[in-house]
């Protein structure tokens, strides 16, 4: 009889929720970008359950000056079906930099990252399974973009990744790098031997280069469906209408025979609908009260708020914020936690802000 010992890999998840969050200030002086809630949800647990769903449960989190909030977030990983091992990186010297921090964690094993901050709509299983059978040191995902300064670009020739540039001045090509990689062990030994980049970070697109340049197979793909990196207010609130467009009505919550919902809405349990128009798709979180107000398309409106005699649309509100007898219709905002917006009928009329640092405000 003959034996035929088959090696089975290990897959790991790496998730990067460490970082600064300086495109997404103010809401990101007391919140991890990671845990801004795109449709009523932190969106780093999209990735999170993309990756369990994928069948990889044993899970390394990064984390750094914000470690609380994305341990409270996440916990030890039961609630997700998965094992969560917090990894600390003492300062954020970059992606590469972070898997060199997890190297006690990975081992040898195959793993999979995902940038805390990155959305994409595609499922990960297929490409797991595509790399197990091709065994390349790396899968990378590419996407096409507008302006592919803000990201890593690559260039192919004959189907492959040839050369890739980290937020290049002149790029050449419109093929972004998507946050979501696949590596076997052999991308650390080229990350010990890594040189901080211009902006002085261990970049991992240099990393991936020394791969190619070693004569190993990295293997790509390009997104067919969408992808958002959620680094600033416009992407946020892009990948909140991407989200918000695959929704299924649910009320949970009560509405008021005045009040009108129309299509693809949420309304959580909790939440009151008071003489108000919803207009899908929305969420409306638990415990929210949304009174002779009207809620437009690709709104989100977390937990706890309050909207009484104002107008909203394409915008996401934070838990406990509050907004009440504005005219004029807010569109196309991001408020913070707790924040509170109203009109008064004060003499001067007078615009009265109290702002956070790096705050914006455009008035008509
Ligand atoms: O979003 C895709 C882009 O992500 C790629 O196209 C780029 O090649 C890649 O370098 C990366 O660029 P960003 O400048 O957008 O990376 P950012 O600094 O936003 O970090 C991505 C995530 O990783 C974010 O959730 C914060 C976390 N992070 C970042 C650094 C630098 C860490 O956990 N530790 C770190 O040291």
């Amino acid at each position: 009889m003959v034996l035929v010992w088959e090696r089975t890999f290990e897959m790991k998840g790496l998730i990067l929720a460490g970082g600064k969050g300086t495109r997404l200030r103010p809401i990101t002086y007391s919140m991890a970008k990671q845990l801004v809630p795109v449709a009523n949800k932190p969106v780093v647990l999209y990735g999170l359950e993309a990756i369990v769903k994928a069948g990889v449960t044993e899970i390394g989190v990064i984390v750094g000056d914000t470690a609380d909030a994305v341990r409270e977030a996440l916990g030890d990983g039961s609630r997700f079906g998965c094992q969560i091992t917090y990894i600390p990186q003492p300062a954020p010297l970059g992606l590469a930099h972070a898997v060199q921090t997890a190297l006690p964690f990975l081992g040898n094993d195959d793993f999979i990252m995902y940038l805390g901050d990155n959305l994409i709509k595609s499922s990960l299983e297929a490409l797991i399974d595509e790399f197990r059978q091709h065994r390349p040191a790396a899968t990378i995902l590419l996407a096409e973009v507008e302006d592919p300064t803000q990201f890593g670009v690559a260039e192919m020739e004959n189907g492959r990744v040839h050369r890739l540039e980290e937020k290049p001045r002149q790029p050449r090509s419109n093929l972004a790098l998507v946050g979501v990689y696949i590596f076997s062990a052999a991308i650390h030994d080229i990350i010990a031997n890594l040189q901080p980049s211009a902006r002085g970070e261990y970049e991992i697109t240099e990393a991936i280069q020394g791969l190619i340049n070693t004569g190993q197979t990295v293997r790509s793909h390009i997104v067919q469906d969408w992808w958002k990196d959620t680094g600033d207010v416009a992407a946020m609130l892009e990948a909140n209408r991407l989200i918000l467009e695959g929704l299924d009505r649910l009320i949970e919550g009560t509405v008021d025979a005045d009040s009108r919902i129309e299509g693809r809405v949420v309304v959580e349990a909790g939440a009151e609908i008071i003489g108000s128009v919803i207009r899908g798709p929305a969420i409306i979180g638990p415990g929210c009260k949304i009174e002779r107000s009207y809620i437009g398309p690709f709104t989100s409106i977390d937990s706890h708020s309050v909207v009484r005699e104002a107008e909203i649309e394409n915008s996401i509100l934070l838990a406990e914020t509050s907004v009440v007898e504005v005219r004029g219709r807010i569109s196309s905002s991001l408020i913070g936690r707790g924040a509170r917006v109203r009109q008064t009928q004060q003499v001067p009329k007078a615009i009265q802000l109290v702002l956070g640092d790096s705050s914006q405000v455009e008035l008509p």
